[in-house]
């Protein structure tokens, strides 16, 4: 009884309770009361000396911000209120974040004639493109540099559609790649005797027509104070996306049909032209089915795998890829030692590429050559295959309209002499101080001015 009444502790945890031990316990209790109020207060204490330092911080921080911090020059106060106007703060941010950020602009942006997207950088672009269209449409005149004067022809004999008609595809019909392209020489097609492969890779690689392999001329990943080349699956007709599809998809058949039009508006029978594309449809799928998906191509150290143009050879012996890449390189005047290092992206393409190429069709293999080539050279060019390739957009990206004729030619315009124009854009648009700042800090390279 007494061990009972002296250990408190216990008697919680009894279902039956002594006088004298609640008295112990109440008693207890009171003493904690005041013990905690005490502590309570020293909190309370800290937390208001917490809460008035944060305060002064937060006020003299704002007082400087007030005056320093806030730009208020009128290039920040349009861009804040071009951002505002994107926004619909009626919308509780935390509710629907994107609504609250963008919702203004779902509402008020509108598609122009043959767009098919619109967003925050298409509408810079938009502004930047009405600029570069005044400065293409520009008459030459004397001081001009070579590229801005080839820019203004360029742009100048795209947008003359009546010459263009005239003229037509007979151009390309005339090059010595049409003139071996099976599908339209027909049934007959002689080249199948005296077909190499190899000789062709590299007769097209040099028209950039890369339908068997693709490369890059790129920092090394590794040492970016030197250039490597990347020996790359090939520019596939469609994306993998769509060429894994099943065969019998409406994009697939949609791209077979658009195929075919063009070779017959080029001058190939029907049947041939038709014949010809599922066949070249078929074999494009069958390259992409070896390409590496999208997920395989993120980790750049496994595609890391450098050799030489040697060991390519000695490689990958069933296909001349060094005869490739050399031809290709001949447009620049540049011969490759066979020492010359390649960064061979995806070895397991090369791998599997040899059973897939053993087994097409010759005429086939040439057939892919012949539509990389022409798709290369003449889409879009006549009225006649503009439509085709309008029939192929309505499937393809819901777009039923053409761009307007000078967005396409400034586009063309725009990515054949990039450089070039870039550097007349920087010159006229952004100011002195800009393009100082720049300078220097890109070691003062001198070429911004
Ligand atoms: C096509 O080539 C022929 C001769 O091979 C030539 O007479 C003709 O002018 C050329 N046509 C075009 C449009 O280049
Ligand atoms: C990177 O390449 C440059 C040029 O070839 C060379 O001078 C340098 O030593 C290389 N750096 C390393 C870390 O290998
Ligand atoms: C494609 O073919 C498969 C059977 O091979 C069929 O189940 C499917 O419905 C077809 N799809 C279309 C779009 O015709
Ligand atoms: C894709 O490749 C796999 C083997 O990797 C093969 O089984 C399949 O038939 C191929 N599909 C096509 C469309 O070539
Ligand atoms: C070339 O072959 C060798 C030996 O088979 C192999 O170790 C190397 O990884 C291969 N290189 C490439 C780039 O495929
Ligand atoms: C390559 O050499 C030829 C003949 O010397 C010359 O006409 C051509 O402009 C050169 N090309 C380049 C890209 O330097
Ligand atoms: C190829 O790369 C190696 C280092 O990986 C370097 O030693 C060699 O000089 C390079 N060869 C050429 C021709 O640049
Ligand atoms: C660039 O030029 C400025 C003077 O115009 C000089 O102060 C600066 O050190 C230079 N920077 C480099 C990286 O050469």
């Amino acid at each position: 009884m007494t061990s009972e009444s002296n250990s408190p502790s216990i008697s919680g945890s009894k279902s039956v309770l002594y006088p004298d031990q609640i008295n112990f316990s109440e008693k207890e209790a009171r003493t904690c009361g005041q013990k905690c109020l005490i502590f309570l207060l020293i909190i309370l204490f800290i937390a208001a000396a917490v809460f008035m330092a944060l305060f002064l911080v937060y006020f003299f921080k704002y007082e400087d911000r007030d005056t320093n911090d806030i730009c208020d020059t009128v290039n920040c106060v349009k861009t804040a209120a071009m951002l505002a106007e994107k926004m619909d703060q009626s919308v509780n941010p935390c509710e629907d974040f994107d609504k609250y950020a963008c919702g203004n602009f779902y509402h008020t942006v509108v598609l122009d004639d043959g767009e098919t997207r619109k967003n925050s950088f298409s509408l810079v672009s938009d502004r930047n493109n009405d600029f570069l269209k005044s400065l293409l449409a520009e008459e030459t005149k004397p001081g001009d540099r070579d590229y801005m004067i080839n820019a203004k022809n360029l742009y100048k004999s795209c947008m003359d559609e009546g010459k263009i008609e005239e003229i037509g595809v007979q151009p390309f019909l005339n090059t010595s790649y049409a003139k071996e392209w099976p599908t339209l020489i027909g049934e007959n097609w002689a080249g199948e005797a005296s077909f190499s492969l190899d000789d062709f890779i590299g007769r097209y690689m040099y028209v950039s027509a890369d339908a068997i392999f693709s490369f890059e001329v790129t920092a090394d990943i590794m040492n970016s104070s030197r250039h490597t080349i990347w020996l790359t699956d090939p520019m596939l007709c469609l994306s993998r996306q769509y060429l894994t599809r099943a065969r019998n998809d409406s994009v697939l058949q949609a791209y077979e049909k658009y195929l075919k039009d063009y070779a017959v508006a080029l001058g190939a029978a029907p049947r041939t032209a038709a014949r010809d594309a599922a066949a070249f449809l078929d074999l494009e799928m069958q390259l992409a089915n070896i390409t590496v998906p999208p997920e395989g191509r993120r980790d750049y150290s496994k595609m890391y795998n450098p050799t030489t143009l040697t060991d390519l050879r000695q490689n990958y012996s069933y296909i001349d890829i060094p005869r490739g890449l050399r031809a290709a390189f001949t447009l620049a005047n540049m011969t490759l030692e066979d020492d010359q290092n390649i960064t061979v992206l995806f070895p397991s393409y090369f791998e599997k590429l040899e059973a897939v190429l053993a087994t097409a069709e010759k005429r086939t293999l040439m057939n892919l050559f012949g539509f990389m080539y022409a798709l290369k050279r003449v889409k879009g060019l006549t009225k006649q295959l503009r439509e085709i390739d309008l029939e192929w957009a309505k499937v393809y990206t819901g777009k039923t309209q053409e761009l307007p004729r000078w967005k396409k030619c400034l586009g063309y315009a725009t990515s054949t002499f990039s450089f070039g124009i870039s550097k007349e854009f920087t010159r006229r648009k952004f100011s002195e101080d800009s393009k100082h700042y720049l300078e220097v800090s890109c070691g003062n390279c001198s070429c911004l001015t």
